[in-house]
């Protein structure tokens, strides 16, 4: 079906469910006006009543700080219940109410900003009701802070629509490296509820762009064994570039991650929960407040349910579409590899039915030498380690690196050192027309 023709039978399927919904609602007007996002909604809910009782997110819950990975946080099941009632007491419903009102201004599959092209109807769902989530503004009453950098994720991941970076480094956080921890890295965040005193940097401070969300659900799919193969701490093959995993700590399990610039976090739904806690003081089931959250509202603060949707958002996001090639850009492409870009950014990783093509990353650490050495480190991670940047959607930033430092292409690739000294000398002793179709190539992507 061409992708109008699957849009107009997305609006069609949806009128329809939503007919449903509204009917069910009238049968069910008691629960017409309950706040869906409450976190009362599940402490309600008797042990066994709950549908996913049993779900993988109970089970990660028990451990807070080490769902395994592979029992990834599934949205809950959709499989047909029996009757109306129980359709409408099933919150993928309640979502699609809301999902009707995202839908209308929403981007379609495949567009920047809306789902994977081929997600399902249940998928669908889940992306237009999450990217409501992900827009939803709390305040102090709702359990925002009590210190916090935002009021919604929507607020920091918005440029140049819904789902993408940060519009200036302002929507960026401040991390610093207080002394005493030996330079680890500790998020600093900007405001306080009335009351509370705002969190200030002791030791060094560096800045942190909010970047891109588009098609990390894709990235998070890639099995780890694939992206061990491509890392090369020892530098085997003697090309200079290395290559090595972020970890993250949790409890007494250390696995590979891959998200955050310093590859910091070892999945999505994990990032996102660490997110609320780390952006909006909003505490939930898998993340505590490690500094505590000393605010008058119970924790958790927001819903599994919230979460879930939040969750499913991000997973769900779709990769950036490609841009236009010209001649130029394609010579460009073959420039980009010559000179070695591709050592970090591959046009190809993972494997299977999980093999991506043209993310331009190999989500590992990189030493990019002294120059973007923040001082900061943050794992594995020293500061002068940065996570390849997907190149995907490059034409969609005006401004470049984990800080937004650079405002040209050029001036970004003069910044890559270390590991990347050696791609970075060739593309600067290109002929000029040369250079300009590796730029022409990169604002294709
Ligand atoms: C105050 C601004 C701010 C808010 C609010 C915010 N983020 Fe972010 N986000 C950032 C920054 C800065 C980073 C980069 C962190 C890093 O590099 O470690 C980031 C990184 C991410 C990443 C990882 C990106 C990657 O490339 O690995 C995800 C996923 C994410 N945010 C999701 C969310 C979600 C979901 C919310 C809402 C719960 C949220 N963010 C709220 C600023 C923000
Ligand atoms: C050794 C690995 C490595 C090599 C080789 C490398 N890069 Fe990078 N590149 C990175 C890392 C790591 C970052 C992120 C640095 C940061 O955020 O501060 C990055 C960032 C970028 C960015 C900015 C992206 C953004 O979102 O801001 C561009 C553009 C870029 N690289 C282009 C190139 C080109 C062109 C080449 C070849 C001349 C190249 N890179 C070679 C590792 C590499």
């Amino acid at each position: 079906m061409s992708r109008g023709g699957s849009q107009r039978a997305l609006v069609l399927g949806l009128v329809w469910v939503s007919g449903l919904c509204v009917g069910a609602a009238w049968s069910q007007s008691s629960q017409r006006d309950a706040p869906p996002d409450k976190p009362s909604e599940r402490a309600n809910c008797d042990p066994g009543q709950c549908g996913d009782a049993e779900s993988a997110l109970d089970r990660a819950a028990a451990h807070p700080d080490a769902p395994p990975r592979g029992e990834r946080l599934e949205a809950p099941d959709t499989s047909p219940r029996q009757g109306l009632s129980a359709a409408w007491a099933d919150l993928r419903l309640l979502g699609l109410a809301r999902a009707w009102d995202e839908l209308l201004s929403a981007p379609a599959p495949g567009a920047l900003g809306g789902p994977h092209l081929g997600a399902s109807w249940r998928q669908l769902i889940d992306f237009y009701d999450g990217r409501a989530a992900f827009q939803r503004v709390f305040t102090a009453a709702e359990g925002l802070g009590p210190t916090y950098n935002d009021t919604s994720c929507a607020n920091c991941h918005n440029a140049p629509n819904l789902g993408g970076g940060g519009a200036d480094i302002d929507h960026g956080v401040r991390v610093h490296g207080p002394p005493w921890t030996g330079g680890d890295a500790m998020g600093l965040r900007k405001h306080a509820a009335p009351g509370f005193k705002r969190e200030v940097g002791v030791g060094t401070v560096a800045r942190l762009r909010s970047p891109p969300l588009y098609g990390l659900g894709v990235l998070d799919a890639i099995p780890n064994s694939d992206l061990d193969a491509l890392a090369d701490p020892d530098d085997r093959d003697g090309d200079g570039v290395r290559g090595v995993r972020g970890y993250r700590n949790g409890g007494r399990v250390r696995r590979p991650a891959r998200f955050g610039q310093k590859a910091n976090e070892w999945d999505l739904p994990t990032f996102a929960a660490g997110a609320m806690v780390d952006e909006m003081g909003l505490t939930n089931r898998l993340r505590r407040d490690a500094r505590g959250d000393h605010d008058a509202v119970a924790d958790p603060e927001v819903s599994d349910a919230f979460m879930r949707r939040v969750q499913a958002y991000v997973l769900l996001l779709g990769r950036p579409p490609a841009g236009a090639t010209t001649d130029v850009s394609e010579r460009g492409a073959e420039v980009f590899e010559r000179v070695g870009c591709v050592g970090c950014h591959r046009a190809t990783i993972g494997s299977g039915t999980h093999r991506v093509r043209g993310a331009y990353t190999d989500m590992l650490l990189h030493d990019m030498g002294p120059s973007l050495d923040s001082g900061i480190k943050d794992g594995v991670a020293s500061g002068a380690h940065w996570r390849t940047a997907p190149l995907w959607g490059l034409r969609f930033r005006h401004r470049y690196l984990h800080d937004n430092r650079a405002a040209t292409l050029d001036a970004a690739l003069a910044h890559h050192q270390g590991e990347a000294k050696g791609a970075s000398d060739r593309y600067r002793a290109l002929p000029p027309e040369e250079r300009a179709a590796v730029r022409a190539f990169l604002r294709s992507l």
